[in-house]
């Protein structure tokens, strides 16, 4: 949720640490601050509002030492303001955290009563109080961790530096990510790799209760009853390139027209693209993620296809755009592989007292694989040792690395709060996974397979071709920005379609918008119809079209204004709509991937000419790790 970055070498923290925090502000950017060692004292600078602002302050300050630690928030605890920005101060002990001390008001209480002052209304602060209070007692701050750690519960990555041993660093976590890079001569923290790999590609990623005690540019790693852990630095294969907006105005724009590649990223490694089959590669069943770059591929594979054949029953559970796309993935993996799927929020799905056959397969969809619900949900179904498979963007993230089995989205790094590619992918990785479960299945023949991998290796071409919308709304957007309010329709897999349509609008232009199956206007949500509001129609050429243009029909008559999306020249619907866009033609299979573009350029332009912060929507963060 927040992001935090940490350093200690030989160069300038305050720049290393401004960059680092650049890279996070999508986690969280209502206020920022960093706590720098200047002689022998931590200088804290803090600022209400987004990063420059803090950078502003920061022009005029200068810092002699050669070690800090910065944060950049999302408010959890206390309202967004310079008293509640972290660092965190008591005494000389600053911390900076990302998470939430779920038993904060019974530490709170407890440091009071002996004598305790707070100087902010955060969950945070009484880590730098505990720690503190263990100095005083004449722990050394790495003993005080220790000291402290088993008090704190919740979701926590903490960064904490002592005023009394000015060259040492102690990190430590549990739930939310933390990274440690070692460049030559120097050491990065941070909650994410972004903030690091500009300076090193080699990182080690903490695991839950393991203490990292940094001094000058070295460290060493230990767990939680203070002894020391080996652990092998792994290598991050994401250029620093792929975290800029490479001349686009916003990061959403540039992910957006980064999906055809995205989509080929995703599918390459499922596909053998001389016979066109598909071939899940890597899921690694019952592997750590550490030791998935060293299977026996052909092993692995048929170790796939035995767990794939013993599946009677799916149950996907995921928050937001992901949940849209396992309601996709619904009605694929039904319709190819005649298995029944149940698809949950996630939120949900962990406070119902739920019913798993045996034979069930669970399944997580996560971009950042950090969203505490889904986390939550993966570890209750653990308990119940049902096999579980995490779709995901980010490689050894929480969730990837809790899950059985492991399929990657290769979306890169998506910066944008508004998910985009990471959604366009993961409906690829369900396309193969529903063909996959199908061939084990034996629910397809050869040829089908062929013909629906070869439609989908079509898929990143076509998209191309979508991307051209965006010259449409870009002039589209000064008049839809006025309507009331929007309404998404569609019908069986163009249903989520729609659903994902109007949460991307909502997130980004702050407008109503509703996604609606078009079967269920009648039942309500015809009323709201009126020369004032938008219908954005889903109707492409598949089997439920017919029915589609009925409804269509339906809501014109009340008088409302149609953006009709449909597969290739279509008179019937350019007569009927405002605007038809035409889609190049493709089935039921690929058409969600196709559709969703136009989509997410309205929401996109909508949003940008309303004066909006197209990447950084208000109240909203990335990786959502709390509750
Ligand atoms: O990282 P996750 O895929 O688990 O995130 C789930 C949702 O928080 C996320 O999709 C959210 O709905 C996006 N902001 C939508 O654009």
């Amino acid at each position: 949720m927040c992001g935090i970055v940490g350093y200690s070498g030989s160069g300038s923290p305050k720049q290393v640490i401004l960059e680092g925090l650049k890279t996070l502000e999508y986690r969280g950017y209502d206020s920022a601050g960093v706590a720098i060692l200047d002689g022998n004292h931590f200088k804290r600078v803090r600022a209400e509002g987004k990063l420059n602002i803090l950078q502003e302050k920061l022009n005029q300050e200068n810092f002699s030492g050669k070690i800090g630690i910065g944060h950049t928030r999302w408010a959890t605890h206390g309202k967004p303001s310079e008293r509640n920005a972290h660092p965190h101060c008591v005494k000389g002990i600053s911390i900076v955290h990302n998470g939430i001390i779920e038993n904060y008001a019974d530490l709170r209480e407890e440091l009071k009563a002996s004598g305790s002052e707070f100087h902010s209304d955060t969950d945070s602060e009484l880590v730098a109080h505990l720690i503190s209070a263990e100095v005083d007692l004449g722990h050394c701050l790495f003993e005080s961790v220790l000291k402290i750690l088993p008090k704190l519960e919740g979701a926590f990555s903490i960064l904490a530096v002592s005023a009394d041993q000015p060259d040492e660093m102690v990190a430590f976590k549990n739930g939310p990510p933390l990274i440690i890079g070692q460049a030559n001569d120097a050491i990065i923290v941070a909650s994410d790799v972004q903030a690091i790999i500009k300076h090193t590609k080699e990182v080690i990623y903490l695991n839950d209760f393991e203490v990292a005690h940094l001094k000058g540019s070295d460290f060493k790693l230990f767990d939680r009853e203070g002894k020391v852990v080996a652990k092998k630095f792994v290598h991050i294969d994401w250029s620093p390139e792929q975290v800029e907006k490479q001349g686009y105005p916003h990061y959403m724009l540039k992910e957006i027209f980064e999906q055809p590649r995205a989509v080929a990223s995703a599918i390459d490694p499922h596909i053998d693209l001389n016979e066109h089959k598909v071939f899940l590669n890597r899921l690694g069943f019952g592997r750590s993620v550490e030791e998935l770059d060293k299977l026996d591929l052909a092993q692995d594979y048929q170790n796939t296809v035995q767990q794939l054949k013993k599946v009677e029953r799916i149950f996907i559970v995921a928050c937001g755009t992901s949940y849209y796309a396992g309601m996709v993935g619904k009605y694929v993996i039904e319709k190819l592989s005649r298995i029944p799927v149940e698809v949950d929020i996630a939120s949900e799905f962990r406070y119902r007292d739920i019913v798993i056959p045996e034979n069930s397969m669970f399944i997580t969809i996560s971009q950042s694989g950090e969203t505490a619900d889904t986390l939550a949900a993966l570890r209750m179904v653990k308990a119940m040792r049902v096999p579980s498979l995490s779709i995901c963007n980010v490689k050894r993230s929480t969730i990837d690395r809790e899950a059985d089995g492991h399929m990657y989205m290769n979306a890169g790094a998506e910066i944008g709060v508004a998910s985009t590619k990471a959604f366009v992918c993961t409906l690829s990785l369900l396309n193969l996974l529903a063909l996959s479960l199908a061939k084990a299945k034996e629910t397809i023949d050869e040829a089908s397979e062929q013909k629906w991998v070869r439609e989908l290796l079509s898929s990143p071409s076509q998209m191309e071709t979508v991307l051209a919308y965006d010259k449409f709304f870009a002039k589209a957007s000064d008049t839809l920005k006025k309507y009331r309010g929007f309404l998404y329709m569609g019908r069986g897999v163009n249903y989520p379609i729609a659903l994902e349509g109007a949460l991307k609008l909502k997130e980004l232009a702050y407008m109503h918008a509703e996604g609606y199956a078009s079967g269920e206007m009648k039942h309500g949500p015809l009323a709201l119809i009126d020369e004032s509001m938008c219908i954005v129609m889903l109707a492409p050429s598949d089997d439920l079209y017919e029915k589609t243009v009925s409804n269509l029909e339906e809501a014109k008559a009340r008088g409302g204004e149609v953006i009709s999306i449909g597969s290739g020249e279509n008179q019937k619907l350019r007569d009927v709509s405002k605007h038809y866009l035409s889609l190049p033609n493709a089935s039921w299979f690929v058409n969600p991937i196709l559709e969703v573009i136009p989509l997410q350029l309205l929401a996109y332009h909508v949003a940008d000419a309303l004066g909006h912060d197209v990447d950084q929507p208000r109240n909203l963060a990335k990786s959502v790790t709390v509750e």
